[in-house]
């Protein structure tokens, strides 16, 4: 058996509810090291058993100045365990270990110029030959009075005291975020944390990941039977091929076709599992009773829950042909499972839409997830290791309930075939035009409006098209995409002549908040 080398080496993040915890960790493995987010308030005993290389201290929106300021326990500090401390997690170190913080009504936010003045450990290797790199600032309160045994070693024009260091422990603050873009050298100043401060070597990479999971699921699924639903999505591709890797035969694919999908979708996944990736799949066409269930109806909480619903039946039905089955795989990322601990709760987000109404529960199944430690980003690494085809890795995202959400008004076989040839138009552009990888999502939306035009000599009264293309990090948040007006150009002229039922096509620039990415 090989060792678990991957996750010898770990660094524990501190979550004080900033919005760049995520980055911060994300950042970390980069840089080939494995991280976790836990709460600020994580218990000493847990931190112990969980044996990190050193940890790091997020951001937060509160001040130290709070009647709640989110804390930690004094004793972490005495630990020996090497800190870094950013933006908040620096101010309270501060706090804690004596010093003053100033409550400031002005922040600072932006880039800024640090001057470094000591350049032995965190910003060794930084421009030799200038003082100063550019760094981002998001802060309101600064440090005014630093505690005992700790120095100041570096600052800028509005925070003298910009980062510091203790004289005692390895423990350090910046006030600045080394975790964003806007910090050019950050991930370089990161890696002096990791490598110089905590010690950590580059263990962390998506080869040995893909071998240690194998050997996880091989020791969790014995003998027994896993399904896995696949979709042609990345999440669900990547896990039905680390689990056929794993365990080849005993793993069973079902693939339920919703008649929802995309043009020439279903046939594409068909064929992307059974001759690429050589794993057999169950293509279960459901597309007839799920059009049938739709019919009417307009609602879309209506549609997403006739929806999961036919999805569970159609795919217990399938598992049922299959006999003894004792596990149920799926790919759960960690950003579902940070949030599920995070210190502001389970929040409504985009998770929500994707747990098809307790399944595991219902068919009482245990659970695999391979995927439940990985970012997107990972994901994508570790299915590109796996010889997974660039068209899936690189897909955007697709919402499950696929193109129902994008009819306005009743699902039929009509609207959807609008819908699909004009979707299909989109990305064929879209691609052309070298865009499809640069934006979050783009497509077609079919409106339940009519609207009168001219085609040669006769008057039309037909369809709406609306074309949406946004950009965003996590789908959370989203900014309508400025696409060229020659590409917006090419898309509704091929629209208008080449769907039948379609006279009219409208851009879509609205960002999220406060509409939403789908129309629904
Ligand atoms: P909204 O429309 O809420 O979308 O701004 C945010 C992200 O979530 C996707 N989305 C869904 N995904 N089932 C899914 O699996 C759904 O019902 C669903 N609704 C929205 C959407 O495509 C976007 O990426």
């Amino acid at each position: 058996m090989t060792k678990d080398i991957i996750h010898q080496e770990k660094i524990l993040i501190l979550d004080f509810g900033s919005q760049y915890t995520q980055l911060i960790a994300r950042r970390v493995r980069e840089c080939m090291v494995y991280s976790e987010i836990h709460p600020f308030n994580t218990s000493l005993d847990y931190i112990k058993k969980f044996n990190p290389k050193g940890i790091i201290l997020s951001g937060s929106p509160a001040s130290v100045h709070d009647e709640e300021a989110p804390s930690i326990d004094h004793e972490l500090l005495e630990t020996g365990l090497p800190i870094l401390g950013i933006c908040y997690g620096m101010q309270l170190l501060v706090k804690l270990s004596g010093g003053e913080v100033e409550k400031s009504k002005d922040r600072e936010f932006g880039k800024a110029q640090l001057l470094i003045d000591d350049s032995s450990d965190l910003f060794q290797g930084l421009n030799n030959n200038q003082a100063t790199i550019q760094v981002w600032m998001s802060h309101g309160d600064r440090v005014n009075v630093l505690p005992p045994n700790f120095t100041t070693i570096a600052h800028s024009r509005n925070s003298p005291v910009a980062a510091i260091r203790t004289t005692n422990y390895p423990i350090f603050g910046v006030q600045f975020h080394p975790e964003v873009v806007h910090t050019p050298q950050g991930k370089h100043i990161l890696e002096n944390f990791l490598y110089k401060i905590c010690g950590c070597k580059p263990l962390w990479n998506m080869k040995s990941f893909i071998d240690t999971s194998i050997e996880k699921i091989r020791l969790c699924a014995g003998n027994e039977r896993v399904i896995c639903g696949v979709s042609g999505g990345v999440d669900s591709t990547v896990v039905a091929v680390l689990l056929h890797k794993a365990i080849g035969k005993q793993l069973s694919c079902i693939f339920i076709d919703n008649g929802l999908l995309r043009k020439n979708e279903p046939e594409k996944v068909v064929d992307i599992f059974r001759k690429h990736l050589q794993i057999d799949i169950m293509h279960v066409d459901g597309a007839d009773s799920f059009i049938t269930k739709l019919s009417n109806i307009t609602d879309p909480e209506k549609k997403r829950k006739i929806i999961g619903e036919e999805f569970i039946h159609l795919f217990e039905k399938e598992a049922e042909k299959l006999g003894d089955v004792k596990f149920l795989s799926q790919g759960t990322l960690y950003p579902d499972v940070i949030e599920s601990i995070s210190i502001k709760g389970p929040s409504a987000t985009i998770k929500s839409h994707h747990n098809v109404g307790g399944l595991p529960e219902r068919m009482k199944l245990k659970l695999i997830e391979p995927l439940r430690e990985l970012f997107k980003d990972e994901v994508r690494a570790v299915g590109r290791e796996l010889g997974i085809p660039e068209e899936i890795i690189s897909r955007q995202p697709f919402p499950g309930p696929g193109l129902a959400v994008r009819i306005i008004g009743p699902v039929t076989t009509e609207s959807l075939s609008l819908l699909r040839e004009a979707d299909a138009i989109v990305i064929e552009e879209i691609k052309k035009a070298s865009f499809y990888n640069k934006v979050w999502q783009s497509f077609a939306v079919l409106l339940p409006v009519k609207t009168v035009g001219v085609m040669g000599d006769e008057r039309t009264y037909e369809n709406v098209i609306a074309l949406r293309a946004v950009n965003s990090l996590d789908g959370m948040t989203a900014d309508w995409v400025k696409l060229p007006h020659d590409l917006l150009s090419i898309i509704s002229n091929r629209i208008i002549n080449e769907v039948k039922g379609i006279n009219r096509v409208v851009y879509d620039i609205s960002s999220k908040p406060p509409s939403t990415i789908e129309w629904e």
